[in-house]
């Protein structure tokens, strides 16, 4: 009987220990469940709103192009710094990296990025940008106001975080690849799962829309120089005419998409330059041209082709092509695809906070994002907020009309907030299934 009244007493003893050892670590990790999810309300709190509206507009006032947001990258470190926030930085230059939480897995990662664009703002405001020529006309600095406010309602809970959120401010969004110099940098380094919202004027204020896979385009450059024989304008025999083959060239082009490809599949080619030849009198010796694509499928095949059809189309005119896929070094982007899991729980974290109306389900569009290479390297959610009022007096993007609508940045920050707590949520609840059916 011995040997099985210390068996029992052994199994009563280790129940017992497993039993602090779990009620221990919950009570040092926190319970994720615990938090309530009224992130709108604390998002519109003066302390919230006021904190981002200050920073969006020095933002505004300083805007910064691609891997030159030095400015920008020191106001976010010091603003986390205020609330608490530790951070790795720099990564890709300027781009800023925090952490809210247990510092253990499961990551989960909220993106904003940092860039202007070069464009001289045409708004009269007390904000308006100082720096004459740049200007933040895609609402990037929104981003990182909604983002650093998502930063301090997290930090607020930060005892009851079940895993990390990762704040992922980046460079360089605009045409020059920052997310890609993110990712080869480590910031997805044991990231499970990254969010990212776009201001927008396109969407009524308050709606916030998305879609399960592809939602916008990947995009891809071309530069071709196409060389001849110059002369004489009227004595075109002694000439191989480089424009004649630029002609046919930009318009063989046309037909990658109208005959080789689905019609139901979206694709874009468009010849966007072309420049050549300064007098009536002269045949020049070259014509450079070029241009962009958009594809969501078969995008190498594309590129393939173009610099096929612009080789061979300059031979059939004697001429020679040299085809450039990346000029100025300009990276290609893949697809924005929105993983379908986490876009079921965009929708319903989306109709929790904001009414059962305010989630809209995107079409997808020929325009493009870095955050594709996020949602490319991890599963990822894109999404759109809209700003835009009665009015409809809000300029799209890239405008140099173009305004942020302030009384959105708790509508964003808010989403970070509930994205990112709804993941731990949803993942600690998996996890607690998952050991108790470990235990049976
Ligand atoms: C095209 O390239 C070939 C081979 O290099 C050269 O022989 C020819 O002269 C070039 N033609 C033109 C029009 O530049
Ligand atoms: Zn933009
Ligand atoms: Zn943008």
């Amino acid at each position: 009987m011995a040997p099985n009244n210390f068996f029992l007493w052994s199994l009563t003893f280790q129940l017992l220990l497993l039993l602090l050892v779990s009620s221990e670590s919950s009570w040092i990790a926190g319970d994720v469940t615990q938090i309530p999810m009224k992130f709108l309300e604390s998002a519109k709190s003066p302390e919230v709103f006021d904190w981002m509206v200050r920073i969006r507009r020095k933002i505004h006032e300083n805007p910064e192009l691609g891997y030159e947001e030095f400015e920008t990258s020191k106001l976010i470190r010091s603003e986390l710094d205020l609330i608490g926030v530790k951070y790795r930085s720099p990564v890709a230059i300027t781009g800023v990296i925090g952490y809210i939480g247990t510092g253990e897995p499961p990551f989960v990662a909220l993106r904003a990025d940092m860039d202007a664009l070069p464009i001289q703002e045409a708004v009269e405001w007390e904000h308006k940008s100082k720096i004459p020529g740049k200007m933040h006309a895609c609402g990037h600095d929104g981003h990182v106001a909604m983002l650093l406010g998502a930063a301090k309602m997290l930090q607020e809970h930060r005892h009851d975080l079940q895993g990390t959120v990762v704040l992922i401010f980046q460079p360089a969004e605009e045409g020059l690849a920052g997310a890609k110099k993110m990712i080869e940098e480590g910031a997805l380094k044991n990231v499970e799962a990254i969010f990212g919202l776009h201001l927008t004027n396109r969407f009524p204020f308050g709606k916030a829309a998305s879609c399960a896979g592809s939602m916008l385009a990947g995009s891809g450059f071309f530069e071709a120089v196409i060389t001849g024989k110059g002369g004489h304008a009227a004595i075109p025999q002694h000439t191989i005419d480089p424009v004649v083959a630029a002609s046919s060239i930009v318009l063989s082009l046309q037909h990658l998409v109208s005959r080789e490809t689905d019609p139901l599949d979206s694709k874009v080619v468009t010849v966007s330059k072309v420049h050549g030849g300064n007098a009536f009198n002269v045949i020049p010796d070259s014509v450079t041209i070029g241009g962009t694509i958009r594809a969501f499928t078969g995008f190498t095949q594309l590129e393939q082709r173009i610099k096929e059809v612009i080789t061979k189309q300059a031979t059939v005119h004697r001429c020679n092509a040299s085809v450039n896929l990346r000029p100025n070094g300009k990276e290609s982007l893949p697809p924005t695809v929105n993983n379908k899991d986490l876009y079921k729980q965009f929708k319903m974290v989306v109709r929790d906070l904001l009414g059962q109306e305010a989630f809209v389900e995107a079409a997808p569009v020929m325009g493009s994002e870095d955050f594709s290479y996020f949602a490319e390297a991890i599963p990822g959610h894109f999404s759109l907020l809209g700003m835009q009022d009665e009015t409809k007096g809000y300029a799209s993007s890239h405008s140099p009309h173009y305004r942020v609508n302030e009384d959105v940045l708790p509508y964003g920050a808010a989403i970070h907030v509930s994205m990112a707590v709804q993941y731990l949520k949803e993942k600690a609840s998996k996890d607690s299934v998952t050991s108790s059916h470990d235990e049976l």
